[in-house]
């Protein structure tokens, strides 16, 4: 079968799935999932024709991951998304077993896909394995064909590098080249990334190892990302198998950045220590891209490889973070939802001046798909908090807690409902005295920004439909000095992509 001709399968058994009468609790409306089916990291991140695409690692035909095809979404606002046909199929002899992760790049008037062409030799996954480095180009932003001289990169450069893991390339333009950041290991299994050059996209020369783990800093380094942020340079990464520390790097794999000095001629990019992007359960292999208004906008896969995933009873698996707005401020990351979600604010509850004591649940406040802004003086209290999709009659919650003698913030889903458990925890610095937390909650859903975008933790968690109480909890007084909740409207449709648009 042909690259088209498998497009148009995956259409229909999306289509054959999505006839299939099944209960849809857990999906979320202003998350971007797929229509059926599973999906994992963001691809082709971009803006074409003034329109934002997202493209994402998807496998039709089952919520498992298999044999990798490229899902796509479009928006105008970063807001509202529609589900279009998948973009990339397993098809040709260097991708036959898999179109894995990429992005794109506009060049003379069409969106150009840079992907990962995957081929298995042999039985074992971690080691049989052949990855080269393939383009993909559409004029209308819909179909794409895979172009005749793929693949481009067709050999990892000689030397430690480990030649089969090489893959993810990241491309953008600068002055008078495109650029890809590729990610990579050596052979003793440390994780680096490299760095290419193009002025045609076609022909690519390795300029350089642009930066390498040290000490605890994984295997291998998945999905890298490079960009200049508020006048520094910034590598963002998925490391495989960074070791915990403290109350870090508690997941299976990290999603992290590392400001750094990047010297694009030389290929090199050093840097001291990374961070992780977030501090909850659930965000992987993000990527990012400038937005119209020259924000840099990261999203991330919301899900953790090898993590329990109930949502499978459903027929789909996995979703995407809310886009998230980056910066560096004064040298302070943040990290803060789009603030035009607020688009979707209806029938706003405010109060203030609210008195906590014990516990109490304040009137038009609950829901399981909702935003709460919250600014709690904890005074005297030790701990203090919020349970989300609360349930009083199965003691079901997932908890938000504040330890002010240790300045931590736990979220804890070991009563989340089914599906897995586990508490994060991470550091925060209370502002003049007042903690601030800005939640959003989309069924299966929990993504908590603290702070002002300084620290962000999220979770996936798999309630009973009844668990949608938000109950506030304090071993002494404290005060809510301003709260403000509203419900959101759903914004992605679930509509399985038309068949028509191919036509
Ligand atoms: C990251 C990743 C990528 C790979 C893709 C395969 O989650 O492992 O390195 O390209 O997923 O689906």
């Amino acid at each position: 079968m042909n690259h088209q001709q498998q497009i148009n399968k995956a259409v229909k058994g999306i289509a054959s799935i999505q006839k299939k009468n099944k209960k849809e609790y857990w999906r979320p409306a202003f998350h971007i999932t797929a229509p059926v089916s599973w999906m994992n990291d963001p691809n082709g991140f971009s803006m074409f024709k003034d329109e934002y695409h997202l493209f994402y690692q998807y496998h039709p035909y089952s919520p498992e991951w298999d044999n990798m095809h490229w899902g796509h979404v479009k928006s105008p606002d970063l807001v509202h998304w529609e589900h279009l046909p998948p973009a990339l199929a397993p098809s040709e002899p260097y991708d036959t077993d898999g179109c894995f992760s990429g992005s794109a790049v506009e060049a003379d008037g069409e969106l150009v896909l840079m992907y990962t062409g995957n081929v298995w030799t042999g039985p074992d996954p971690d080691e049989d394995l052949k990855q080269v480095q393939c383009l993909a180009t559409s004029t209308d932003g819909l179909r794409f064909e895979k172009h005749v001289q793929n693949p481009v990169v067709s050999e990892a450069p000689a030397g430690r590098t480990h030649p089969n893991h090489f893959r993810d390339p990241k491309v953008w333009r600068e002055n008078d080249y495109y650029y890809a950041v590729l990610g990579s290991r050596t052979v003793d299994n440390v994780g680096q990334a490299l760095l290419y050059r193009s002025e045609n996209l076609l022909e690519w020369e390795f300029m350089n190892i642009l930066a390498a783990g040290r000490g605890n800093m994984g295997y291998m380094w998945e999905c890298p990302d490079l960009f200049r942020l508020d006048g520094f340079d910034v590598l963002v990464m998925s490391p495989q198998g960074v070791l915990p520390e403290g109350e870090r790097y508690h997941n299976l794999h990290q999603a992290v950045y590392a400001v750094g000095d990047l010297d694009l001629e030389k290929g090199t990019f050093e840097f001291d220590v990374f961070h992780p992007l977030d501090h909850g359960f659930d965000f992987y292999a993000p990527q990012t891209t400038l937005d119209r208004f020259g924000r840099r906008i990261v999203i991330g896969w919301f899900a953790m490889w090898e993590s329990d995933m109930p949502e499978k009873e459903e027929l789909w698996a996995g979703a995407m973070s809310l886009p998230r707005v980056l910066s560096c401020e004064a040298g302070r990351w943040k990290s803060r939802p789009l603030p035009e979600m607020a688009d979707l604010r209806r029938e706003e509850v405010k109060r203030s001046g609210v008195i906590i004591e014990d516990e109490r649940q304040i009137e038009g406040v609950e829901g399981n798909c909702l935003e709460l802004q919250v600014v709690i003086d904890p005074q005297q209290a030790e701990q203090c908090g919020v349970d989300l999709l609360a349930n009083e009659s199965t003691g079901e919650k997932t908890k938000l807690v504040y330890n002010a003698r240790e300045q931590k913030i736990t979220l804890d889903r070991e009563k989340s409902g089914t599906g897995p458990g586990g508490t994060r925890t991470t550091d925060v610095v209370l502002e003049n005295g007042l903690l601030h937390l800005h939640i959003f909650i989309d069924h299966s859903t929990v993504e908590v920004f603290m702070q002002g975008g300084e620290k962000v933790m999220s979770a996936r968690v798999y309630p009973a439909e009844a668990s949608t109480g938000v109950r506030f909890f304090s071993d002494r007084t404290i005060e809510l000095v301003e709260i403000r909740k509203w419900k959101l409207s759903k914004s992605i449709s679930t509509a399985a992509p038309d068949m028509q648009l191919l036509l």
